[in-house]
C-alpha cells in the first residue's frame, strides 16, 4: 500500500521530481492508523457520510467529490484522507498549503494524477493566494488555464485534467475563502474523541505493538489524552517504556500514572503549555478578558499554536471562554488549578 503514497517535500515540488518517500517518517504511527473504513473507531456520523459517499460513487463508476475535513490536530483527518484512497483504490498524494509556493508546485502534481487518485491537502488555509485561485478551475472544471505573454499579446491554454479527488483538511475553517469552501461536496468537521472510542483505540495499538494493557490502564490514557487519538498513542509508547523500564512490563492504572506525572499530563490531560496558558490568564491577566495576542506574548509562543493546538481542548472541557472582549478562565479552571478567585 505503501507504494501507492507519495509525499512531496519542498524541495521536490518541481514539476520533474517524482521521488516517493512514507507519508510519517515515523514508522509505528503510520501502522496504528487504520487503512480501512471498518477498522475506524469513533466519528461515527462522518464514517457514515464517507461510507455512503464512497459506496454510491463506486457503483456509478465516479471520482469521490472533493472533501473538506476540519478540527483540530489529531484527530484523525490525514488518515481519512489515507482511507479514502485505499477504499477508492486510488493513490494518494500528500501535500501540505505552505509548501505549495508557486503554481507551478500544484500544476505539477495534478497533472500526475490519474481518474478518482486523491490530493490531500493539509493546512489548505494556508494555501498561497495565487496557488489557491489556480484550484478554482482545477476543483470544479478539472482543468488549469495558463495565460502566456502580456498584454495584446496574452493567450491562454487550457490543460484538462484527470477526474480527481481533492481532500483537504483545515484547523481553521474560518480562514479558508468562500470560492474555495464552495468547491467542496463533503464537508465534516472532526471532534473530541469520548473516553471509551479512546478506550478501543489505544487498546487496538497496544495490540499492534504486542503490549500487554489492563483495563485501569487503558483507562487512564483515555482520560490523559486530550480527546486525541495522535496523543493517546504517544502517550501509550511513554507508557510503554516505563513499564518495561520500571515495572514487570505490563502497563497498568499505576504504570501510565507514574509515566504520565513524568511527562507532565495530569489525570485530565492537562499538558505543561495548557497549565502555563491558563496561569498566564489568571495570574497575569485576573482570569481575563484578555486579547490571545497578549497572552501570546506573555507566554513567548507563537499565537497559531495557542489557536490550534492549545485552545480547543480548553474551550472543549470548559476552562476558557472565548468572549468578545477576549479570553476568560472559567470557574472549573481554577479550581483544577487549586487557585482562589480574587475580586479585579
Ligand atoms: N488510531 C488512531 N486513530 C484511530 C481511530 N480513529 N481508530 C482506530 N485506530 C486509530
Amino acid at each position: 500500500m505503501s507504494d501507492d503514497i507519495i509525499s512531496y517535500s519542498s524541495e521536490q515540488q518541481g514539476i520533474l521530481a517524482s521521488s516517493t518517500l512514507p507519508i510519517d517518517q515515523e514508522p509505528e504511527i503510520i501502522s496504528l492508523r487504520p487503512e480501512r473504513l471498518h477498522e475506524y473507531i469513533g466519528q461515527s456520523e462522518v464514517l457514515e457520510t464517507l461510507e455512503i459517499a464512497i459506496e454510491a460513487t463506486k457503483q456509478r463508476g465516479e471520482a469521490l467529490e472533493h472533501v473538506l475535513f476540519h478540527g483540530p490536530p489529531g484527530l484523525g483527518k490525514t488518515t481519512l484522507a489515507h482511507i479514502i484512497a485505499n477504499e477508492m483504490n486510488t493513490k494518494l498524494v500528500v501535500t501540505s498549503g505552505p509548501v505549495l509556493e508557486k503554481g507551478g508546485d500544484l500544476i505539477g502534481m495534478l497533472t500526475h494524477l490519474e481518474t478518482g487518485d486523491v490530493l490531500f491537502i493539509d493546512e489548505i488555509h494556508r494555501t498561497p493566494k495565487a496557488v489557491e485561485e489556480l484550484l478554482y478551475p482545477a476543483m470544479e472544471d478539472f482543468s488549469i488555464d495558463f495565460i502566456f505573454d502580456k498584454g495584446i499579446h496574452a493567450r491562454s491554454h487550457r490543460l484538462q485534467l484527470k477526474q480527481f479527488t481533492l481532500v483537504g483538511a483545515t484547523t481553521r475553517v474560518g480562514l479558508l475563502s468562500s470560492p474555495l469552501r464552495d468547491r467542496f461536496g463533503l464537508f465534516r468537521s472532526l471532534d473530541f474523541y469520548n473516553t471509551d472510542d479512546l478506550e478501543k483505540i489505544v487498546r487496538r495499538s497496544a495490540a499492534l505493538l504486542n503490549l500487554h494493557i489492563d483495563s485501569g490502564g487503558s483507562v487512564s490514557l483515555a482520560r490523559r489524552s486530550r480527546g486525541t487519538p495522535r496523543i493517546i498513542n504517544r502517550l501509550l509508547k511513554r507508557a510503554r517504556d516505563y513499564s518495561q523500564v520500571r515495572a514487570d512490563g505490563r502497563i497498568s492504572k499505576k504504570t501510565v500514572e507514574e509515566a504520565l506525572d513524568l511527562e507532565g499530563v495530569d489525570e485530565v490531560g492537562l499538558t505543561p503549555l495548557d497549565r502555563r496558558y491558563l496561569l498566564t490568564v489568571i495570574n497575569y491577566y485576573n482570569g481575563g478578558p484578555v486579547g490571545i495576542e497578549a497572552v501570546a506574548a506573555t507566554l513567548q509562543e507563537e499565537t497559531d499554536t495557542l489557536v490550534d493546538v492549545v485552545e480547543p481542548f480548553l474551550l472543549k472541557i470548559g476552562f476558557i471562554m472565548r468572549t468578545a472582549a477576549g479570553r476568560r478562565a472559567s470557574d472549573m479552571a481554577y479550581k483544577h488549578l487549586g487557585l482562589e478567585k480574587t475580586s479585579a
